[in-house]
């Protein structure tokens, strides 16, 4: 496994596999990673992908001031000696310094579908996250793309910014990975301790109890988003921030009664900021 610390080094690694006709899959992250990040290099494999890269770089452009970017969890070792047996070819490690050398002054903003929801709370978020998205496409200079599901809007972002700048790059979204009692895999989960732990499933019990109306006939998406509120406010726990229905194509609200809606959800629990969602639709969760 090669890695790869600078933009100059990763993207002659990439130009070279490219000029030998081979296929680029990446699955950016910010490490500390679980089962879910695993999963992603199987995707890029089953997308035709001959060779498969990550990136680890905790990205301080999306964090706001007073978040978690100092105490996110790091663990260099333990994730390379993970994504070798997940047998990734290539692994870009960036320092901050490479990724923003002083004086850049560009930044990468997409306007429509980072508003609300998590755009709303995290100002400033999604300009980061599309910015170093950016860059490590550049870099990278990826045929595929791979991006869990959990973070929904997140995907939305990526897949409006490719599509704007004409990356010609493939966006694939993974399906979200749950721990055996339903809470979504998330590097954040780390900091759940036991009370906060069992408290932090609220999220998804909220959803599973939509899906369950949903399974049972109701159709009202309000309906559907107030059975996930009401569940996460009835833990004493969790600090509710949003539950809201989606367009699961657009991220626009949805409001008449609709067969194919994503509920999104947010809550604090202890010093965990957490985030789930599900899609529902006619003929079976997606
Ligand atoms: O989802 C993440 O881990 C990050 O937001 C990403 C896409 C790697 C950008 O820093």
């Amino acid at each position: 496994m090669e890695l790869l610390r600078t933009p100059v080094e990763m993207r002659g690694w990439a130009d070279a596999r490219r000029r030998e006709g081979r296929r680029i899959g990446f699955a950016p992250t910010m490490g500390c990673l679980h089962a879910g990040h695993l999963s992603l290099y199987g995707i890029l494999r089953d997308r035709g992908c001959d060779e498969v890269t990550a990136s680890i770089f905790v990205n301080p452009t999306q964090f706001g001031p007073g978040e978690d970017f100092e105490k996110y969890p790091r663990d260099e070792a333990s994730d390379l000696s993970l994504l070798r047996e997940a047998g990734v070819g290539a692994v870009y490690l960036p320092g901050v310094a490479d990724m923003y050398p002083e004086g850049s002054q560009t930044v990468v903003d997409v306007t429509g579908v980072s508003k609300g929801l998590c755009g709303d709370r995290r100002p400033g978020h999604f300009q980061g996250v599309a910015t170093v998205v950016a860059k490590l496409f550049n870099a990278v200079r990826p045929h595929v793309a791979v991006f869990g599901e959990k973070d929904f809007q997140q995907l939305a972002v990526i897949r409006r910014m490719a599509r704007d700048l004409d990356f010609g790059i493939e966006i694939v979204g993974a399906p979200i990975f749950r721990e055996d009692d339903g809470l979504a895999m998330s590097s954040r989960n780390r900091y759940l301790d036991g009370a906060d732990r069992i408290a932090a499933l609220c999220l998804s019990r909220g959803l599973f109890r939509a899906a369950g109306l949903f399974g049972a006939g109701e159709r009202d998406p309000l309906a559907l988003a107030a059975a996930v509120r009401s569940e996460v406010e009835g833990e004493p726990r969790a600090t509710f921030e949003y539950a809201e229905a989606r367009n699961p194509e657009t991220l626009f609200p949805v409001t008449p009664p609709t067969g194919r809606v994503t509920l999104l959800v947010a809550a604090r629990v202890g010093p965990a900021r957490l985030i789930d969602n599900i899609t529902l639709q006619e003929g079976g969760q997606q």
